[in-house]
């Protein structure tokens, strides 16, 4: 199983074939080290020349505060259904569908939403992909679930890796990450142990359906 993060460079090269773009899916649980992963990717592979790889995050498709406060769902954010999972799939539907390998001047920019961790809240036309980009890198926690809507979007990936860490590590992480953006030590704790936790649990549960189990050891930090 390869987990040096060349081999990882080398894997996700050579997804994109046959004239497609392809899309690469990084799961796993919260606070696992997805996003940093998916960020070494994306700057190591677009390190040399023209940007052809896009980092869409999953966390673009929370649901905003309001919605969830009229879902009655606020207090459980980051679970499968606090997210818009259906539009994801359809995002990354659209995203395999708009590829041009040499684009003329009336191929589009594919606008996904980014996610602002202060706030905690989605924004709208965030993240561009450009109608030239090859290779799309999409990481969050629900992506090799298959139940609803979710389903759909593990058909739009053309592989998942699924990264993992150890538990203690992992949560004291998660508990540090909270604390940076604004929560009090003792609410970030409670947080991971309550609503975190559930999510997590769930997250594992899908780990044996991944591609490749990349861990945390495999990923450098710049
Ligand atoms: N090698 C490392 N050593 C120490 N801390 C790290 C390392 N890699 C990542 N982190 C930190 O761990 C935290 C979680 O990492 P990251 O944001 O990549 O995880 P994630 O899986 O995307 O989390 P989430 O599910 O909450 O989005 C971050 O604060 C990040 O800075
Ligand atoms: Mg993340």
């Amino acid at each position: 199983m390869p987990t040096a993060f060349d081999e990882l460079l080398a894997r996700a090269r050579a997804l994109p074939r046959d004239g497609r773009r392809a899309v690469l899916g990084i799961a796993g649980s919260p606070g696992a080290g997805k996003s940093t992963l998916a960020e070494e990717l994306v700057r190591a592979l677009n390190a040399d020349g023209e940007p052809w790889v896009a980092h869409v995050p999953m966390d673009g498709f929370h649901l905003a505060d309001a919605e969830l406060d009229r879902l009655g769902r606020r207090d459980r954010k980051g679970a499968p259904d606090t997210f818009d999972a259906a539009g994801y799939a359809a995002l990354l539907r659209r995203l395999h569908e708009e590829y041009r390998e040499h684009p003329g001047p009336d191929d589009e920019t594919v606008y996904a939403p980014g996610f602002e961790r202060v706030l905690e809240q989605p924004v709208a036309g965030a993240v561009p992909v450009a109608p030239s980009v090859r290779l799309v890198v999409t990481e969050g926690n629900y992506l090799l679930l298959d139940t609803g809507p979710w389903a759909r979007v593990r058909a739009q990936l053309d592989e998942v890796w699924f990264c993992e860490l150890d538990e203690p590590e992992r949560v004291r992480r998660l508990v540090a990450r909270h604390v940076e953006f604004g929560k009090g030590e003792r609410e970030a704790a409670a947080w991971v142990a309550r609503t975190d936790q559930r999510n997590a649990d769930l997250v594992a549960a899908t780990r044996d359906r991944a591609d490749l189990v990349v861990p945390a050891t495999a990923v450098p930090r710049s």
